[in-house]
C-alpha cells in the first residue's frame, strides 16, 4: 500500500529567537497531516545549504521567509502531489533535482528541508506509526541491512539498534550565542558515567542548578541565559568558564571526569583571520595566535581539565591546522567537525581521506534533506567517525532530532541547555521514547568513548 501525497502546505512561523522560519504540512490521502518546523543557525558555516530569506524587504528587516513558503506552496507542491510518501529517497531526489543548485539556494534549504521532514511525518501518520518508527525504517533503507554497517572499532555499537543518546549539554554560552562575552561558544558537559538517559539528564539538571549558584556566589548574574539556554556570564577568560563548570560538577556531588566530562565548542571560524591565517583571542593573548599555538593551549587544558570533546577547534578553511590537531589529540579526544564538514558527504569524505577530525556534527538544515543527512551519518559510522546529532541555536517545538537520534542509533545528541522550552521539547521527547521503547532501545552513554 502506498501513501499518496495529497496536499503540501507551508506557513511562516517563528523560532526561539523570534526569527521567521518555515513550517511545512504534508498530507497523505485519508490521513492527518505530518508537520515539521525548520531550525536556523547563527554561527553558520560558509559551506552550508542556503536558507532563503526575503532579503531587501523592509518587513521584519528582510528576515521573512515568505518566498520560501511560496516555493513550497507552488513549485514543490506541484512536484510532490501524487508521489508516494513512503519513498523518502525518491521524494528527496525530486526536491534536489527541482532546486537544481549545489547549495539549494534557488528554492531554499529551509523550504526543501521542511518538506522533506514533513513527508516523513506524513508517511508515519498514513500508517499510524510513531515518528521514531518511521525514521527507523528510513534509516534502514539508507544503510541496507544493519549487518552491513562496517565494524569500525571506534563506532562499533552505533548505527545498528535504536539507542537513547548520550547528551552533550551547554552550561555556559559565549561567542555569537551570548553577545561575544566569551570567545568560545559552548562550555558543555557530557554525563559519561550515567547508566541511562534519564539518569544522565537528572545529573545535567543538577549541575546546571549548582552552576547557577556558583555564578551568583561569585557575583555574576547567573540567571541570564544565551540563545541555547546556557548561562551567559561576563567572565574574564574562557579558562575561567571551564573552572566554574568543574566547580559546579563537584558541587553536584559528581566526579569531574568519571561521572561528568567537559566538551568545548570552540566555534573558531568566527575569530579566525583568514587573510593572515591566525586566530584572534584577546583574552588569551594580545597577539594573534597561529594554529599551533591554539592547539598548544587546548592541549594544556586537556591535561588540566576533564575535557573529552572539542568542536571546531580550528576554522572551516584551516585544513592544515585540523590535520595537526588530529595528529596530536585524536587518540584521547573527540574532535568534531561542524563548520568544517557541514553535514556534507563530500566534505566529510575529504576529511576522512586527509585524516582530519574523528567526529562529525549532524545538522539536518546544513545539508537540507533527510536522505542526505542520513547518508552522511552512515558514512561517518562506517568510517569510524562518531556522529553527534545536533540542534541549531534557533529552534522550535519540533522534536525531529530526538526521534532521529534514537532511530539511527547515532549515540550522541547536542541540543543546548536545560532551560528554554525549544530545548526541553527534545529532552522531554527522549524521556517519552525511553519509556515507550523500553528494551527496544539501548543506552551506551559514555561507553561510546571506551573503544
Ligand atoms: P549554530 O550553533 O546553530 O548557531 O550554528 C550551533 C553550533 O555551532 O554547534
Ligand atoms: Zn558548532
Amino acid at each position: 500500500m502506498t501513501s499518496r501525497i495529497e496536499k503540501v502546505h507551508a506557513r511562516e512561523v517563528f523560532d526561539s529567537r523570534g526569527k521567521p522560519t518555515v513550517e511545512v504540512e504534508v498530507t497523505c490521502a485519508g490521513a492527518r497531516p505530518g508537520r515539521a518546523i525548520v531550525p536556523s543557525g547563527a554561527s553558520t558555516g560558509r559551506f552550508e545549504a542556503v536558507e532563503l530569506r526575503d532579503r531587501g524587504e523592509a518587513r521584519l528587516d528582510g528576515t521573512g521567509v515568505r518566498q520560501a513558503v511560496k516555493n513550497v506552496q507552488t513549485e514543490i507542491a506541484a512536484a510532490l502531489v501524487g508521489c508516494d510518501a513512503d519513498d523518502q529517497a525518491e521524494v528527496d531526489r525530486r526536491l534536489i533535482e527541482l532546486d537544481g543548485t549545489p547549495q539549494k539556494s534557488r528554492l531554499g534549504a529551509n523550504a526543501i528541508l521542511g518538506t522533506s521532514l514533513a513527508v516523513a511525518y506524513a508517511a508515519a501518520e498514513a500508517r499510524g506509526f510513531a515518528p521514531v518508527h518511521r525514521f527507523r525504517e528510513i534509516w534502514q533503507s539508507v544503510v541496507g541491512p544493519t549487518e552491513e554497517i562496517q565494524d569500525k572499532e571506534r563506532t562499533s555499537g552505533l548505527g545498528r539498534g535504536m539507542l537513547l543518546p548520550l547528551p552533550m549539554v551547554n552550561m555556559i554560552s559565549g561567542g555569537l550565542h551570548a553577545g561575544r562575552q566569551l570567545e568560545f561558544q559552548d562550555f558543555l558537559i557530557l554525563p559519561v558515567g550515567a547508566e541511562s538517559y534519564s539518569q544522565a539528564f537528572e545529573w545535567i539538571v543538577t549541575v546546571y542548578r549548582r552552576l547557577g549558584q556558583v555564578l551568583s556566589k561569585r557575583g555574576h548574574e547567573g540567571v541570564l541565559v544565551g540563545d541555547e539556554g546556557g548561562y551567559g556570564p561576563k567572565l574574564r577568560t574562557n579558562e575561567e568558564a571551564i573552572e566554574i563548570v568543574v566547580e559546579a560538577i563537584d558541587a553536584a556531588g559528581l566526579h569531574p571526569g568519571d561521572d561528568v566530562s567537559i566538551g568545548l565548542d570552540v566555534a573558531s571560524t568566527h575569530f579566525f583571520d583568514a587573510a593572515n591565517n591566525t586566530y584572534l583571542l584577546p583574552s588569551v593573548s594580545p597577539k594573534p595566535l597561529v594554529a599551533e599555538q591554539l592547539i598548544d593551549l587546548l592541549e594544556r587544558w586537556i591535561e588540566r581539565y576533564p575535557i573529552i570533546s572539542l568542536e571546531d577547534p580550528l576554522a572551516e578553511d584551516d585544513w592544515t591546522g585540523w590535520r595537526e590537531i588530529t595528529e596530536r589529540l585524536s587518540g584521547g579526544v573527540q574532535l568534531i567537525g561542524d563548520d568544517l564538514f557541514v553535514t556534507n558527504q563530500a566534505r566529510l569524505r575529504q576529511g576522512i581521506e586527509q585524516q582530519v577530525g574523528n567526529s562529525v556534527l549532524i545538522k539536518l538544515n546544513q545539508i537540507g534533506t533527510l536522505t542526505e543527512t542520513l547518508e552522511t551519518l552512515k558514512l561517518a559510522i562506517n568510517s569510524g567517525y562518531w556522529p553527534v546529532v545536533s540542534a541549531r541555536s534557533g529552534e522550535s517545538e519540533d522534536t525531529t532530532i530526538a526521534d532521529l537520534v534514537v532511530a539511527t542509533g547515532a549515540g550522541q545528541l547536542k541540543v543546548g541547555s536545560v532551560a528554554r522550552s525549544e530545548r526541553l521539547a527534545k529532552y522531554n521527547q527522549l524521556l517519552r521514547l525511553e519509556e515507550s521503547l523500553g528494551n527496544d532501545a539501548g543506552y551506551l552513554g559514555g561507553e561510546i568513548f571506551a573503544q
